[in-house]
């Protein structure tokens, strides 16, 4: 399972390169807007960051200025995948884009025949917002329960990235029912690290350590 990282902030970003838990990038909107930087300027640092796919997202809601728009972007860097929202308009550029050669990141994907749309139509990730789906009463992982079946059904090559995740349990829950990526904010990373046991192991064993009184160097 991928892991991509769900910011803008390129101080977070710096310190996750070369761990090997980040194999790409996931922005929005919000989370440019929340970095109080060009959107050019930024997608252009994250992609000097990792070499990775990174999602930029197009903000127009017609057709031709999202396609101007997803142009404009992909030509950022190699890397750059443009994100476009679930929407008829979305999807008809997801197709010329995808047809060009460009990734193209589906996002905002909230029910499987969405998703089935997004595959039809060339796109190389599908974004159901697991996170969102809780926040409202649904599973979140049902849907990509049901992605990862029909995909598989169809041998479709759109890789499922679950996004809004929002806790270690989800990532658990993605990686068993086999989604190809998961994104998610720095912090979920560093909780996935974290267990009570293994810090109080290793305080038991450097104590002991320090009872021989040697040095292994
Ligand atoms: C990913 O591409 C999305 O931007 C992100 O996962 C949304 O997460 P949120 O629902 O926590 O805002």
């Amino acid at each position: 399972m991928k892991f991509f990282v769900d910011t803008a902030d390129v101080t977070e970003l710096r310190a996750l390169a070369g761990t090997g838990l980040m194999d790409g990038v996931t922005t929005n909107p919000s989370l440019i807007a929340k970095s109080g930087r060009k959107m050019s300027e930024v997608i252009a640092e994250i992609c000097s960051i990792t070499d990775g796919p990174v999602s930029a997202e197009v903000t127009a809601t017609d057709h031709e200025t999202m396609l101007k728009e997803g142009r404009y972007l992909r030509a950022i860097a190699e890397n750059v995948a443009v994100k476009v929202p679930l929407t008829e308009a979305g999807l008809r550029t997801c197709k010329v884009l995808s047809d060009e050669g460009t990734l193209v990141n589906v996002t905002l994907c909230f029910s499987a025949n969405q998703a089935l749309l997004a595959a039809k139509a060339g796109a190389a990730f599908i974004s159901p917002f697991v996170g969102r789906l809780d926040d409202i009463g649904y599973d979140g992982m049902d849907l990509i329960a049901d992605v990862v079946q029909i995909y598989g059904n169809y041998d479709f090559r759109t890789e499922v990235l679950v996004a809004s995740i929002r806790h270690p349990v989800h990532v658990l829950q993605a990686a068993k029912l086999g989604a190809h990526v998961g994104t998610m904010p720095p912090g979920v990373i560093k909780a996935l690290i974290k267990h009570p046991l293994t810090d109080k192991g290793l305080e038991a064993f450097l104590a002991d350590w320090a009872k021989t009184g040697q040095s292994i160097l």
